[in-house]
């Protein structure tokens, strides 16, 4: 795949960045518990803006509880997840709205709607963002088609296998082309090929824009520059580039 973002659709004259959306990301000494389970334990780490950053670790090592501290999705229960200057533990509902639109999250569990088709499923960003309903459903369905999910547009989740379900979630993610890109496991329940086309869609759509990616291991499909490694909720040691 080496087609621009136009030819995927995803590309429109709708501003695809609010205000603040370049700032850096950051966590200051955040700190997850639940119960008795530290999930992560004083991460402290900067994203700058156009940062691409794998995150590995083994099972249970924190890394889908911090992607969701990142997208302001799970509060910390102490430390600060920083967007620029403001903790996003004190925006405003307004503000947390507005910075949230410039997240887009791929779950490492299917998070679809099953009462929608996965066409509306995949225009859910774009409808938010007050995108047409006309324009919102001819980006989502060339980000369909990007997905190799073009025969699927009217099936709802629940009918689609494992692997289709990811690539639906996938096309949520990217559709309202966010300047951060958080992606759980992207390539759970893929098969090779198809591996490699979404982390090929993970980078063209990402380039210039953060990139997160939490991985059991690195690929070779998807190079990120920044590795972080997470064991039992500590970030361990950092290898590669900031
Ligand atoms: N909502 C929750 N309630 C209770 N415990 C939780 C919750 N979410 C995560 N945990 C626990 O926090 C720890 C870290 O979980 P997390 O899902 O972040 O790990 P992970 O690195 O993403 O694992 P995996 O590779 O299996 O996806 C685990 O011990 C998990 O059981
Ligand atoms: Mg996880």
């Amino acid at each position: 795949m080496s087609a621009g973002a136009a030819s995927i659709g995803v590309a429109s004259s709708q501003p695809s960045r609010l205000d603040g959306s370049a700032a850096r990301l950051s966590c200051e000494r955040v700190t997850v518990r639940f119960g008795p389970v530290v999930a992560l334990h004083e991460v402290t780490v900067t994203i700058e803006p156009g940062a691409q950053v794998l995150v590995t670790g083994q099972a249970a090592s924190g890394k889908t509880t911090w992607l969701k501290c990142l997208a302001g999705l799970q509060r910390p229960t102490s430390g600060q997840v920083r967007w620029g200057a403001d903790d996003v533990a004190t925006l405003t509902v307004e503000e947390r709205r507005r910075r949230q639109s410039a997240f887009g999250m791929v779950f490492q569990s299917d998070a679809l709607f099953d009462s929608l088709t996965v066409l509306d499923n995949v225009m859910l960003p774009l409808t938010r963002r007050g995108v047409p309903r006309g324009e919102a459903q001819e980006r989502a369905s060339g980000v369909l088609r990007r997905v190799g999910l073009e025969a699927a547009h009217h099936k709802r989740p629940e009918s689609l296998s494992g692997g289709m379900k990811k690539r639906a979630g996938v096309a949520r993610a990217i559709v309202a082309q966010p300047s951060v890109l958080l992606a759980d496991d992207p390539f759970a329940g893929l098969d090779p090929d198809t591996e490699r086309s979404i982390a090929e869609l993970l980078l063209e759509v990402s380039a210039g824009r953060t990139l997160v990616a939490a991985l059991p291991d690195p690929v070779a499909s998807l190079p990120l520059p920044r590795v972080l490694r997470f064991e039992h909720g500590r970030l361990l040691d950092e290898a590669g580039l900031r």
